[in-house]
């Protein structure tokens, strides 16, 4: 993992902070283009810093959970103004984005401080090795106390970073969610749960409430050279600060039914009704890009390839 320090090497806590933002609900695979694409651009903190918010949210179009990127670029220009990030756990958790499990993260991995994140792979672990039957999400304050108690084992104290990132490539690798590879598994002489035959049945997790649906629509005006009308979303909310397609109609014009798309957020499913037009210029100090490759959620390039679709198949309006 391209974040990762090299062996004997201390991890840059710029690389540690970024890759670990990027991977909140996020996988390893879907990451790392990202990371990259971010590094490249922005090779230092400093560099970020001084970038735009429109820049940084087009950068970070596709991957999701847009209020990251904002807070990414606020936490940028705070820790650029002191001159890099605290060291301390507290410290870390002052800063727009980091909640308690990035804070342990970057405090161990960056800093050795001796402190575990418990993210979901180390949850399950853990979860596992005291064989804890309360249901998630209840079980998590139980849960986080017997992952501090991990930390008093004194290999885990010498090299926290290295022991946390054990941890998550033991649950992306062996101590899998369905069929746990515990025959491989160096902890399995200690676990409590492969002990009582519960180790795939753990954790309990209590049911999920049921996804709500919402609808609304959303409107791909394309003028002649297939540039797209688009939105600045207002900054807080559903896609906070990037860009999107109107939900209204921007104009008179002939508007014609471009089917429906539909999204699933985490907290409710989305059909959007897409319709589309054409016109000769758009609107005078209206906000465009170029359709095929505009920096857009994957909600709205979704609609936008649905409007274009269509218009494709019948190009010329009035
Ligand atoms: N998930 C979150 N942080 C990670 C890391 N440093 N390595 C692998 N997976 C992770």
């Amino acid at each position: 993992m391209p974040w990762r320090a090299a062996p004997g090497q201390v991890a840059d806590p710029y690389h540690v902070w970024l890759s670990e933002i990027m991977l909140q609900q996020t996988v390893v695979a879907t990451v790392r283009p990202y990371y990259d694409k971010f590094l490249a651009a922005y090779p230092n903190v400093a560099a970020l810093a001084a970038a735009s918010t429109e820049e940084v949210c087009g950068h970070w179009a596709g991957l999701g959970y847009y209020a990251r990127a904002r807070n990414l670029h606020e936490c940028a220009k705070r820790v650029a103004a002191q001159g890099g990030f605290p060291r301390t756990v507290e410290g870390l958790r002052e800063l727009p984005g980091i909640g308690p499990y990035t804070a342990n993260a970057i405090g161990a991995i960056a800093f050795g401080l001796p402190v575990l994140p418990v993210d979901g792979n180390v949850e399950r672990i853990v979860a596992r090795l005291f064989a804890v039957t309360t249901p998630l999400p209840g079980a998590k304050a139980q849960i986080a106390e017997a992952a501090r108690g991990l930390m008093e084992d004194a290999a885990a104290r010498k090299a926290p970073g290295d022991f946390a990132q054990a941890l998550f490539d033991l649950g992306a690798t062996l101590c899998t969610p369905k069929s746990p590879a515990c025959e491989r598994c160096p902890w399995a002489a200690h676990c409590r749960a492969r002990m009582r035959g519960l180790a795939q049945s753990l954790p309990a997790r209590a049911p999920k409430p049921k996804r709500p649906h919402r609808t609304g629509e959303a409107y791909v005006l394309l003028d002649a050279a297939d540039h797209a009308l688009l939105i600045r979303r207002p900054p807080r909310g559903l896609l906070g600060g990037m860009l999107a397609l109107p939900e209204t109609a921007p104009s008179r014009a002939n508007w014609r039914a471009a089917g429906e798309i539909e999204h699933v957020f985490t907290h409710f499913t989305l059909t959007l009704r897409v319709l589309a037009a054409r016109c000769k210029t758009l609107p005078k100090g209206a906000l465009f890009a170029p359709a095929a490759t505009a920096a857009l959620p994957s909600v709205m390039r979704k609609a936008l390839d649905a409007g274009c679709r269509a218009l494709e198949r019948e190009p010329h309006d009035e």
